[in-house]
């Protein structure tokens, strides 16, 4: 697995105010936002494209246009609603599926509570949301569930994330015979006994959306 952690000073000063515990949540869900179209211009690098020729004004010339077929967004359920617009800034034209997951927070295994994706996910690229890697369950079983669906290359973009995480999804998926990627907008220092990350941002669900 590669791990992406671009180097910008929007990225850092944007994560800033997400972390600021002051910060409300307009403000927050704006800042995700910006942040993921950041993100994604780094973890859409290798995205696929196909050479066309077509004529300016002026005259003619070649270009690219993504392939076909087209990338799938899947953003994980609730806090990755947060992350989709950003991507989809920059892949409007990707189809979007939908994974639910929750954490059980006194096991912090990951359960799937909704799942609106294609069943055929051959020759696709993937790029999977989710603001907070914490202990890897989510991502792990995402990139399972992908891949046992046909996925071929599969990118996972998150805001912060803890090295454990990065370790538990390094070791789940060294058998997969698929790429992955992760690009996130930094490594926080360690996971605390409630599997949240430190310094982190608190919960990214809560601060998004208010506390359900
Ligand atoms: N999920 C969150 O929202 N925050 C954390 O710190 C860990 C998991």
């Amino acid at each position: 697995m590669r791990v992406l952690t671009p180097d910008h000073p929007l990225i850092a000063h944007k994560l800033t105010y997400l972390r600021d515990r002051r910060t409300d949540s307009p403000t927050f869900r704006r800042l995700a936002d910006e942040l993921v179209t950041l993100l994604a211009y780094e973890a859409t690098r290798e995205v696929r494209t196909t050479p066309v020729e077509l004529e300016t004004p002026v005259a003619p010339t070649s270009g690219v246009h993504l392939s076909s077929p087209k990338p799938v967004i899947i953003p994980i359920l609730r806090a990755g609603l947060g992350m989709l617009d950003g991507m989809c800034r920059l892949l409007p034209t990707a189809e979007v599926g939908f994974l639910g997951m929750l954490r059980n927070e006194e096991t912090l295994e990951a359960v799937t509570y909704a799942n609106r994706l294609p069943e055929d996910l051959s020759g696709r690229q993937c790029y999977v949301l989710d603001p907070m890697l914490a202990t890897g369950g989510t991502l792990v079983q995402t990139a399972r569930y992908l891949v046992d669906r046909g996925a071929d290359d599969i990118t996972m973009v998150t805001l912060l994330s803890a090295p454990e995480g990065i370790e538990a999804l390094q070791q789940a998926t060294a058998s997969l015979d698929v790429p992955i990627t992760l690009v996130t907008g930094a490594v926080d220092e360690r996971l605390d006994e409630h599997g949240y990350i430190v310094p982190g941002l608190g919960d990214a669900g809560d601060r998004l959306y208010g506390v359900v």
